[in-house]
């Protein structure tokens, strides 16, 4: 089954970054299972997605047919991010641990995924309801110390911001594979390799 795969990079260190490789590693077993794997890459540092200012939020708000030229340019940053979500089946998605949560220039690209009427919306009774529907992410994770288990456990705000997040634009099926304790002895030697050990394609 051909599987279409957006790569969501966000760490800026190139070949050397971890998530990059642990997010290569994740990809190499997608392929392996769905061998017509189409893979497209979003680089989030070679392309910086703006933060979100007036004339961008104002764009998304103005009816179609009242947005002014300057809106209408505006406003191609956000459709063309979320079309490529919308024509992906999975996602593979490569989130450092910058100061405890998500490096900003992840944020910036999810500030312009997340539209009102598009990639999600409130139903009648007030509920939000998720529109990005059927999609899988992997998330590749990487950090110095160990957030699964231990003392720093409830500094984690990556993983729990990621799954609410991601769910609540309708992308429930998420499996998370840690590159942890990159910094402490007698961890980091097998902490990529530990992780790499630990994807599984579902
Ligand atoms: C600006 C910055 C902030 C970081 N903050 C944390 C942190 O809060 N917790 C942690 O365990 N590691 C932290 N690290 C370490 C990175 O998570 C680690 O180096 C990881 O491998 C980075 O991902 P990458 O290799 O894909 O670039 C930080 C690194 C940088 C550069």
């Amino acid at each position: 089954m051909a599987k279409n795969v957006l790569h969501i990079i966000s760490s800026p260190r190139g070949e050397a970054s971890v998530t990059r490789k642990l997010g290569d590693e994740i990809i190499g077993k997608i392929k392996a299972k769905y061998p017509d794997t189409v893979v497209k890459e979003r680089d989030l540092a070679a392309e910086v997605f703006p933060h979100l200012d007036e004339l961008q939020i104002g764009s998304w708000f103005a009816p179609d047919a009242a947005r002014t030229p300057v809106q209408i340019e505006a406003i191609q940053v956000s459709d063309q991010a979320i079309r490529e979500m919308q024509e992906a089946d999975i996602y593979v998605i490569g989130a450092p641990f910058y100061n405890f949560a998500i490096p900003s220039t992840l944020k910036a690209y999810l500030d312009h995924i997340a539209r009102p009427g598009i990639t999600f919306r409130y139903n009648e009774e007030g509920k939000p309801e998720g529109l990005l529907k059927n999609k899988k992410a992997y998330i590749a994770t990487a950090s110095s110390g160990v957030y699964s288990e231990g003392p720093f456990q409830s500094f984690d705000y990556v993983s729990p911001y990621l799954k609410f997040m991601l769910g609540f634009l309708g992308i429930t099926d998420i499996s998370f594979f840690r590159a942890e304790g990159l910094r402490i002895e007698g961890v980091k030697e097998t902490a990529f390799e530990k992780s790499v050990q630990s994807i599984s394609i579902v």
